[in-house]
């Protein structure tokens, strides 16, 4: 117990000095680079399967194009996914995956948007991508999860073959499998699971999958959903029958498109810092 003081001390001694030396660090870092950190802020997207898709990431405009460089790579791949540098694209390092599959906004690109566009989403496509920006202000970059798979709205119908009142959701494509659930705006909180049946039929390219879920005794003039979730994207079908007529809507968001600010601020000094806070 006596020797507790002596080692917090010793402790605090020691965080003292990695503190010194973080900020010694960065002072240096600044000192070398001669640039400033500047705002790079990404979003996490999601691309489905055959389709054209979005890596969107922002930056603190320049007005000064020619200085502007902006590169997009991605983790574990060699060379990069797209380069513009000198107010125009420089594919001599693009890795073939990417071969005359991206683009970049390039008329956006003054007002601070390097989003890139890649065309027919592959599944191999997903990963860590890095936005990396540097201007005449300075450099600064930002990592994005991108997701793929495969995702399509739900179509509602009535099905007539059943004996009973039937609602039928069908869905196209997905991918990863969805879970499918269905709900009643006027019965809330009921578990319909008993009297549904959901099946998933494998697509003729054998990688997305096909979602009909079929709803048994629907009640007339009630307005019930039909849920498809993954961890990419949701979808949700309406239908209410009425005597006279069949209502429909339906709805498709994607998860997760939340900013990731940039790791701009991280430099040496946040390498430091890191442990420190973690103790
Ligand atoms: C970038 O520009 C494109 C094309 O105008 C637009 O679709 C996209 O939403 C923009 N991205 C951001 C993050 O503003
Ligand atoms: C309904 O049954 C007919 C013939 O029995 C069949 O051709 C049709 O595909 C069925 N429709 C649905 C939606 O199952
Ligand atoms: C639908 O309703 C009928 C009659 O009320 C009942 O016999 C049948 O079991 C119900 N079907 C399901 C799947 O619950
Ligand atoms: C559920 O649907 C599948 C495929 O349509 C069918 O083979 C199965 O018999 C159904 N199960 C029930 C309990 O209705
Ligand atoms: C899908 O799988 C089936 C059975 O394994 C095979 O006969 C068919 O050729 C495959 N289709 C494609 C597009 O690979
Ligand atoms: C459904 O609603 C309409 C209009 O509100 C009403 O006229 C009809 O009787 C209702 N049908 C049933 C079966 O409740």
């Amino acid at each position: 117990m006596r020797s507790l003081p002596v080692s917090v001390s010793f402790y605090s001694i020691i965080n003292a000095i990695i503190i010194l030396a973080g900020a010694i660090a960065l002072i240096i870092g600044f000192g070398i680079s001669g640039r400033h950190s500047i705002a790079v802020t990404t979003f996490t997207s999601a691309g489905n399967l055959g389709e054209d898709s979005i890596l969107s990431c922002t930056f603190e405009p320049d007005i000064k194009l020619n200085g502007i460089i902006i590169q997009w790579q991605k983790e574990g791949t060699a060379g990069s996914v797209h380069e513009f540098r000198g107010g125009r694209d420089d594919l001599s390092q693009q890795h073939e995956a990417f071969r005359g599959r991206t683009a970049l906004f390039s008329d956006q690109v003054i007002v601070g948007n390097a989003s890139l566009r890649l065309k027919s989403v592959r599944l191999t496509d997903a990963g860590t991508y890095q936005c990396l920006i540097v201007t005449s202000k300075g450099k600064g970059s930002a990592h994005l999860e991108y997701k793929t798979g495969a995702f399509s709205m739900p179509e509602m119908n009535v099905d007539f073959n059943a004996s009973s009142e039937s609602l039928r959701c069908e869905a196209p494509r997905w991918l990863p499998q969805p879970t499918v659930a269905w709900t009643s705006q006027v019965d809330q909180g009921a578990d319909f699971s008993q009297v549904s049946n959901t099946s998933f039929e494998l697509n003729s390219e054998n990688v997305t999958l096909k979602v009909v879920s079929v709803l048994y005794n629907a009640t007339v003039n009630h307005t019930y959903s039909c849920v498809i979730e993954n961890d990419i994207a949701k979808a949700t079908g309406d239908i209410k029958v009425t005597d006279s007529e069949i209502k429909r809507q339906s709805r498709l968001q994607l998860l997760n498109s939340k900013a990731s600010p940039g790791a701009a601020a991280l430099g040496p000094l946040g390498w430091t810092l890191l442990p420190l806070m973690l103790k």
